[in-house]
């Protein structure tokens, strides 16, 4: 086709083909995933996110008002589609505390440009809801579940979370085609590390794909140390003595886990690395907050208000350019600057993981 032509044809979503050229950031990285965050609240307390001491009875989480309403997310969501999302992940909190989450998840799947569809959840809620998921549209789902020994989830949950029901959410996730389901877990030394082995002896070969993720200095409430970390290296070599592992290829640029496979043919695993091999290089990640601050780095300080905008008049051109200048002038690469020394310290406010799910 034509030059000329190809720039005045219109798109399924109406725009002209230019627009089509991806937004790039100062440091030359795309925006193709969008993180929306539904809701601020969430019925564990993991210690590592949400520690009971801070998020008590008397917190007060966001009120409704002060959330985005489905509209206004619909509107975020197709302005950054225009920008180049292909990818969108819903994430809270819980985000399956929203018990209408189902007619969102139509909206969004139903968005011309949506290649990937998911969602976040600690699994507590997923048995009664994932048929009605995968129903309106989630293409699959990821699960964080920490460990397999009862006390350890159980402590790592803030003693709010029931084992038994996040592995018979996994299975009805699998049963309602949400699958392969990955399964996050963050490791922390001396806390999970020691139960990581049958936890992934319980999901090899189930099709599902276990994710190793490095403790991080997200937020300033988890009490970060670096001596709390296993960095990835000395986990892959532990397993790989009990199962041999081979690496294989990204799956897609930007992707945040290194693969592994076993060479006995039981599946995939994943190391998620940030605090000793970042990936910021390319990273092509924006989050939305419940209360619409659009964040480019998960470790941000500071994020834009999308809210007042939307709730003043803005149109979608002025979104799309609200959203457009945000992204041409991020710079963040957080976790490549990263000392351990400024993180045990807690130099800089960051945003806090349960505001922007992960
Ligand atoms: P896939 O699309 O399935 O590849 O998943 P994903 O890796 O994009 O998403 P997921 O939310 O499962 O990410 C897993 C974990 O990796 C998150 O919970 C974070 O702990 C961490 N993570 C994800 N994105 C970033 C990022 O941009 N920076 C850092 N430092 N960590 C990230
Ligand atoms: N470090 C690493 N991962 C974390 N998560 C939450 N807090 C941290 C942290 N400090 C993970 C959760 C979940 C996802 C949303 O982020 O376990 O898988
Ligand atoms: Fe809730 Fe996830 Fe944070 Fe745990 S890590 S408190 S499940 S949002
Ligand atoms: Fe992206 Fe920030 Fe994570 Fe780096 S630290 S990969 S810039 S979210």
């Amino acid at each position: 086709m034509h030059n000329s032509q190809m720039t005045t044809e219109l798109l399924p979503n109406d725009l002209p083909a230019e627009m089509l050229q991806p937004t790039v950031d100062a440091l030359g990285r795309p925006l193709r995933d969008l993180r929306i965050s539904l809701l601020d609240q969430c019925n564990f307390r993991c210690p590592y996110c949400m520690p009971e001491a801070e998020f008590h009875s008397e917190y007060e989480f966001l009120k409704r008002q002060q959330r985005l309403t489905y509209d206004e997310i619909i509107r975020v969501a197709a302005a950054a589609i225009d920008l180049g999302v292909s990818k969108i992940r819903l994430t809270g909190g819980e985000p399956l505390l929203d018990k209408n989450i189902g007619s969102l998840i139509e909206r969004i799947a139903a968005l011309p440009g949506v290649q990937d569809l998911a969602l976040t959840t600690n699994g507590m809620l997923l048995a009664g809801a994932a048929e009605k998921l995968a129903h309106a549209g989630l293409h699959r789902v990821t699960v964080s579940l920490d460990s397999l020994d009862k006390d350890v989830f159980r402590s790592m949950s803030g003693g709010r979370g029931d084992l038994d029901k996040v592995l018979s959410g996994i299975k009805a996730a699998e049963s309602a085609g949400l699958g392969p389901i990955k399964i996050n877990v963050v490791v922390q030394k001396g806390v999970n590390d020691h139960t990581l082995l049958d936890l992934l002896e319980y999901f090899r070969g189930s099709g599902n794909i276990v994710r190793l993720i490095e403790f991080m200095d997200v937020g300033n409430c988890n009490g970060w140390r670096m001596n709390q970390v296993v960095p990835s290296r000395d986990l892959l070599e532990k397993i790989g003595q009990r199962w041999p592992l081979r690496p294989v290829g990204k799956n897609y640029a930007g992707e945040v886990a290194r693969r592994y496979e076993y060479v006995d043919g039981a599946g995939e695993i994943g190391f998620i690395s940030s605090v000793t091999e970042p990936f910021c290089g390319d990273c092509s990640r924006a989050r939305l907050s419940a209360d619409g601050m659009l964040y480019t780095c998960l470790f941000a300080n500071q994020g834009t208000d999308l809210r007042e905008p939307l709730r003043n008049g803005a149109d979608d051109d002025e979104l799309r350019d609200i959203l457009s200048s945000i992204w041409l002038q991020r710079a963040d690469r957080y976790s490549e600057l990263r000392t351990p020394e400024l993180a045990e310290h807690h130099v800089l406010k960051k945003v806090e993981m349960y505001r922007i799910g992960g």
